[in-house]
């Protein structure tokens, strides 16, 4: 078990969507929240949040692909905090679209945030977690990188590539008392889609739908989350649809991939697979 109460956290992306929602489920725990975001302004909005919840702390606005930005926020809440409990490297971007298409500088900016972002985290937090005794980090990756999803090849590699840097991270941090969660929702909405990019209408069109119809809440994955942390879980895989096709991808992979190169024939998979995330059968 580990024990939130209390807990001295850093959020990055903590001005919306998921990283609000952690901030204040962690901030009724007791915690003290860094609310880390590349807007200042909807930084202070989740701080005053955190605050009317009765719990406190502080907004700091990063940009988490710069290097010098994250070594500067470990510093800075190491040193005036006197330690950092929990990191949870949230912040990410999407863009969807087929390889070849999707502009390079595009492959760059997702791999700026939701890969190097999450390991200059890890880079200068975890030494200074070892230092302290213990510690917690809590990467949020997506199903996209358990499932490969249709036209989202820089989102399911940068989720992996987080993936796979968890699993690492797990066995390597264990002895240090340092425990690690990677958080793999499918669809729920939140403003992640205002800023994609995207080269491809049929995946813009799809991904608004998936949002739209999304069964489950920012809230709920939160609270998912928490839970997990608390009993030390490596996955979260919040919905139902991950658990499943995540099964069924480890099973028969063959059948698996072959299903999703039929839903890229065009219209009529198209179709099919608009018609499911309208029923909230892909969420
Ligand atoms: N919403 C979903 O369906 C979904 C599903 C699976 C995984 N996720 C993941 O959840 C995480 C949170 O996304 P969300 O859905 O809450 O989106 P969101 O857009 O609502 O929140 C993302 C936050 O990250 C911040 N951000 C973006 N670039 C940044 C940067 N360079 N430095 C610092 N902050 C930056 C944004 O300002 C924003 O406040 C992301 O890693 C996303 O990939 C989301």
């Amino acid at each position: 078990m580990y024990k939130v109460d209390g807990k001295r956290v850093v959020v990055t992306g903590a001005g919306s969507g998921l990283g609000r929602a952690l901030a204040l489920a962690l901030a009724s725990r007791g915690c003290r929240i860094g609310v880390a975001d590349i807007n200042e302004e909807t930084a202070r909005e989740t701080l005053e949040m955190v605050r009317q919840k009765g719990g406190d702390g502080e907004a700091y606005r990063l940009d988490v692909s710069r290097p010098q930005e994250v070594e500067a926020m470990a510093e800075h809440f190491f040193r005036s905090w006197g330690g950092v409990d929990v990191l949870v490297n949230n912040a990410g971007v999407v863009s969807v679209g087929f390889v070849g298409d999707i502009p390079l500088e595009d492959w760059e900016w997702v791999f700026g945030v939701n890969f190097w972002g999450m390991l200059y985290g890890c880079h200068y937090f975890v030494p200074r977690m070892k230092a302290q005794g213990g510690g917690y980090v809590v990467n949020v990756a997506s199903a996209a990188g358990l499932l490969t999803l249709l036209e989202m090849a820089p989102y399911n590699a940068t989720k992996a590539a987080v993936i796979a840097l968890s699993e690492t991270l797990r066995s390597e941090l264990a002895p240090s008392k340092i425990g690690v969660t990677v958080v793999c929702p499918m669809f729920f909405n939140t403003n992640l889609l205002q800023d994609m990019r995207y080269t491809d209408e049929f995946e813009r069109e799809f991904s608004q739908t998936t949002f739209q119809y999304a069964r489950m809440t920012a809230d709920q994955v939160a609270a998912a989350v928490v839970k997990a942390v608390e009993k030390r879980r490596l996955y979260v895989v919040p919905q139902f649809s991950g658990k499943l096709f995540w099964s069924l991808k480890r099973m028969r992979p063959g059948m698996y991939h072959g299903t999703l190169a039929f839903f890229n024939h065009g219209d009529i998979g198209h179709r099919i697979l608009l018609w499911m995330a309208r029923r909230g059968l892909i969420q």
